[in-house]
């Protein structure tokens, strides 16, 4: 177990299907939810979250994404619990750059049966909030150019989009922080999505 997690980030949101979800830093006692996560991502879902169709959630994969030097970056995981059994919903994490220490890559995977519900628009809110308490001033972050909803939801939350230096199927996301105040509790008060 991480002995530097910053638990203190773990938030509740009231009610999504009846059901209390909870967002909070991802553990590398986690693997379990991060696979049951990962085998519910179709083709499709994959291939826009790491940007190439083969990819596969292998043990240095899986170890990689576990493990989150919380010093600088941050992965947050909502859950719900189901018939007694934790959840895993979505994960949303940043990586600070190592030529900018404040900038850094967002990515979000919601589960493919909970997309579409509003999950990833306020889990990215969570995050933006956490990356701005910590001094980042700007996310970045690689989409596919044919992935409509997350650029609709990047867009949603304020990110500009361009053009990608590395070719013309992928989009460049940024948000810039500077200023930004997260309003406290903003996430709290919604009763429901
Ligand atoms: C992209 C992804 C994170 C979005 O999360 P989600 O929970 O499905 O999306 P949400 O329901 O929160 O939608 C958020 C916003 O996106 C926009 N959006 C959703 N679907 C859209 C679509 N088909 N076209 C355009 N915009 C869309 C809307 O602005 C929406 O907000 P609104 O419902 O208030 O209008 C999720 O679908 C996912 O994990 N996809 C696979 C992995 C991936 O693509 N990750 C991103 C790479 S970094």
């Amino acid at each position: 177990m991480s002995t530097n997690a910053p638990v203190h980030l773990t938030t509740a949101w009231p009610v999504f299907f009846g059901h209390a979800v909870t967002v909070r830093p991802l553990l590398p006692t986690d693997a379990d939810l991060e696979i049951e996560l990962g085998r519910s991502l179709s083709s499709e879902s994959l291939h826009h979250r790491f940007l190439n169709g083969g990819i596969k959630l292998n043990p240095r994969l899986l170890d990689r994404l576990l493990n989150v030097d919380f010093s600088r970056d941050l992965a947050l995981i909502a859950t719900a619990t189901f018939a007694g059994a934790e959840t895993p919903l979505a994960v949303a994490r940043y990586a600070r750059l190592d030529d900018d220490p404040h900038a850094a890559e967002i990515a979000v995977t919601v589960a493919d049966p909970w997309q579409g519900y509003g999950i990833g628009k306020r889990l990215l809110g969570r995050l933006i909030e956490c990356a701005a308490d910590a001094g980042l001033r700007r996310l970045l972050g690689d989409v596919h150019a044919t992935n409509r909803r997350m650029l609709g939801l990047a867009g949603a939350l304020g990110f500009g989009t361009r053009f990608h230096p590395d070719g013309g199927h992928l989009r460049l996301i940024e948000l810039a922080l500077d200023g930004r105040v997260a309003p406290p509790h903003a996430l709290h008060e919604v009763n429901d999505l």
